[in-house]
């Protein structure tokens, strides 16, 4: 198995991104190298120039998410961790397959047509041609699985199309250029929301900082937001169907059960009967458990530049090595003299 995922180096991590994304990551890393397979985790600082943004924060977030993966237990020796800049086969390889893509299949985008609006006509090249480079990141390592939100399965269907119509038109069945990656999308559980609105995932881009937890946060920040969390005035159910329509009940709950590794019915079966003036304080104490160790790595981590330049420079190494074959088998299917 090769696992490949990639996220935008967007700065202010919360809880979300961990138990979305982040923590799956490490899940897998641990299960896959025991199995002998290959791990691929990078940020897509070249998807990140799509939108307007700002240089220096660029940079100085994607450090900041090296700092984050690796605190949270991603294991720079074990997993392949980079970020695309230092990779240039990611930008050759999205050339190469932008033959094959089709505009047709790009208008269909529903996240091109989300980001650019109503403003096609001032929306820059590369958020239009953004779902290529994806294909590019995916294929350019035969990637077999690739771990992502619901959100971007769609865009793992063009990299198959394009893995798939690259293949036929210039490849044969029996020895194809590209893998056709599968998407891994995690349960619904992984979603988790707001705390101030549980109708909204939790998102950096709330303005109330309240709404989120953030990996940055100390211990009482934490369990102040836990305590100030909206919640209703019933005790906690016994049962899953008590919580039908109590949103911000069914979130504390969520939250509390993938922290602690157990299934939502034995929470409920631990804190059945409960009221939130018991469960707030056993919720935050074990949010503090859990983030404490990983919010002290990040803290000292996130200051260590030169450690964290080496991290990236010796994982886009490794990256490139498994990069060039498939870009130079590609030139040549494509009758692309190299010399
Ligand atoms: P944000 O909403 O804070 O801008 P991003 O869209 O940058 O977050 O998401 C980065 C990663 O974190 C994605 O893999 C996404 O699926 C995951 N993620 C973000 N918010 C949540 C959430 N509230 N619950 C679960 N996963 C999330
Ligand atoms: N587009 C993805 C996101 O916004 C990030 C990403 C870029 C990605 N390239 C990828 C994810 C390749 C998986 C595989 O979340």
């Amino acid at each position: 198995m090769r696992i490949l995922s990639g996220i935008q180096p967007t700065g202010n991590l919360h809880l979300g991104n961990y138990l979305g994304a982040i923590r799956n990551w490490v899940l897998m890393q641990d299960e896959i190298s025991a199995q002998g397979g290959t791990c691929l985790y990078f940020l897509a600082d070249l998807h990140a120039i799509s939108m307007p943004h700002d240089p220096a924060t660029l940079s100085a977030n994607t450090r900041e998410m090296v700092a984050a993966l690796v605190a949270c237990g991603l294991d720079p020796d074990r997993s392949i961790l980079f970020n695309q800049a230092q990779v240039p086969q990611h930008a050759e390889l999205q050339w190469l397959l932008n033959g094959t893509a089709r505009t047709g299949w790009l208008n269909r985008m529903t996240q091109w047509k989300d980001k650019a609006g109503k403003n096609r006509e001032g929306a820059s090249v590369a958020l239009y041609t953004y779902p290529v480079l994806q294909a590019a990141d995916v294929l350019l390592y035969q990637s077999t699985h690739v771990p992502v939100g619901e959100d971007q399965k769609q865009h793992l269907e063009l990299a198959r199309d394009i893995a798939q119509k690259f293949n036929n038109d210039f490849a044969s069945e029996e020895n194809p250029v590209f893998t056709l990656p599968a998407p891994m999308i995690p349960p619904e559980a992984a979603r988790i929301m707001s705390l101030r609105d549980a109708s909204g995932k939790m998102s950096k881009s709330d303005p109330s900082d309240m709404s989120r937890i953030n990996l940055t946060d100390d211990a009482d920040t934490i369990m102040q937001k836990v305590k100030k969390a909206k919640t209703d005035p019933e005790p906690l159910p016994s049962e899953i169907a008590g919580l039908e329509g109590r949103a911000e009940a069914k979130n504390l709950v969520a939250i509390y059960a993938a922290m602690s590794g157990s299934t939502i019915e034995q929470i409920l079966t631990d804190f059945g009967g409960a009221g939130f003036g018991t469960f707030k304080p056993a919720l935050g104490e074990l949010l503090v458990e859990r983030l404490a160790p990983i919010n002290a790595r990040f803290v000292e981590l996130r200051q260590d530049r030169t450690a964290l330049d080496a991290i990236l420079r010796k994982g886009a190494e490794k990256a490139r090595a498994l990069a060039v074959p498939t870009l130079e088998r590609t030139y040549e299917a494509l009758g692309l003299v190299r010399g």
